[in-house]
């Protein structure tokens, strides 16, 4: 299994870094088996598995049940869980004790926390506690409440600027990978050349030390809006609905099952069943 240490490595010496979100096992065991670096259990599981319209509804347990699973269907890859929202801004205790049951009861080996401010000093803490952290600034999604939609990040002077300071701090605070999320890719450029850890981008350009996408928007599974970010490489949803629409008539015409797929009894136990 890669750790931090690889990555680093891997940015180093300019190899790009593959992560890929994933929410149960069988998603899991299928990324692995591509050779991904890196998965995330991320919270956008609220809006492409359970149904929400943002990651805001997302719990712990929400968060710990996910990672459990993933963690069954990928023994051999890193796994990076985020802390969904508001469950590491209380107090610090609470903070701990939330990164610990992701990391014991889930299995992740990292958590990731949206975020400036205070949240970097979260990242400090929680580092100085043996917990491997990749923060995530740009676009926080977390946050869409106070950013008032999902926007890119860090367009003009100030911003960038700002964006910059961040990432050079949450590297200080000793975070072992950054996600930069929706930012022009000249800031996506500039951070990753910036920072000695690896900058982990989504629409943040080709310039990153690595990219992360959405299992389902890379799959073409479920919603309807795919952000200018994605690339679609399949567009399962037709192949499933295909699938389920042919079992349904077939269900209906009395073509499904068939013998081959039915069981049978010996013909000197069927006196009993009809006297
Ligand atoms: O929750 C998530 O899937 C994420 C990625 C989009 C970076 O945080
Ligand atoms: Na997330």
């Amino acid at each position: 299994m890669k750790t931090s240490t690889d990555f680093k490595k891997m940015k180093e010496a300019n190899e790009k870094i593959a992560m890929i979100t994933a929410y149960d096992a069988p998603s899991a065991k299928l990324v692995e088996q591509a050779g991904v670096d890196m998965i995330l259990v991320g919270d956008s599981l609220g809006m492409v598995v359970l149904g929400y319209d943002s990651t805001v509804p997302v719990t712990l347990e929400d968060m710990i049940l996910h990672t459990k699973a993933v963690k069954r269907g990928a023994k051999q890859t890193f796994i990076v869980t985020d802390m969904p929202f508001l469950t590491y801004h209380s107090s610090i205790s609470e903070t701990m004790n939330n990164a610990k049951r992701l990391m014991q009861e889930g299995g992740a080996h990292a958590v990731k926390v949206e975020g400036n401010g205070e949240v970097i000093q979260t990242i400090e803490m929680l580092t100085k506690a043996g917990v491997p952290v990749v923060a995530h600034l740009g676009l926080t999604p977390q946050s869409v409440g106070v950013l008032g939609g999902y926007k890119v990040q860090g367009k003009d002077k100030e911003s960038a600027n700002e964006l910059i300071e961040d990432a050079n701090k949450v590297e200080r605070a000793g975070a072992i990978a950054l996600v930069l999320e929706c930012v022009p890719k000249q800031l996506g450029e500039y951070i990753s050349k910036q920072l000695s850890i690896p900058v982990i981008g989504i629409g943040a350009g080709a310039d990153t030390d690595g990219q992360v996408l959405v299992y389902h928007d890379v799959i073409g599974y479920g919603g309807e809006f795919v952000p200018k970010f994605v690339k679609k490489y399949a567009n399962i949803s037709p192949v499933i609905q295909e699938a389920v629409s042919d079992y349904v008539s077939e269900v209906k015409n009395k073509q499904f099952p068939e013998d081959k797929h039915t069981f049978t009894m010996n013909e000197e136990h069927l006196a009993h069943l009809y006297g």
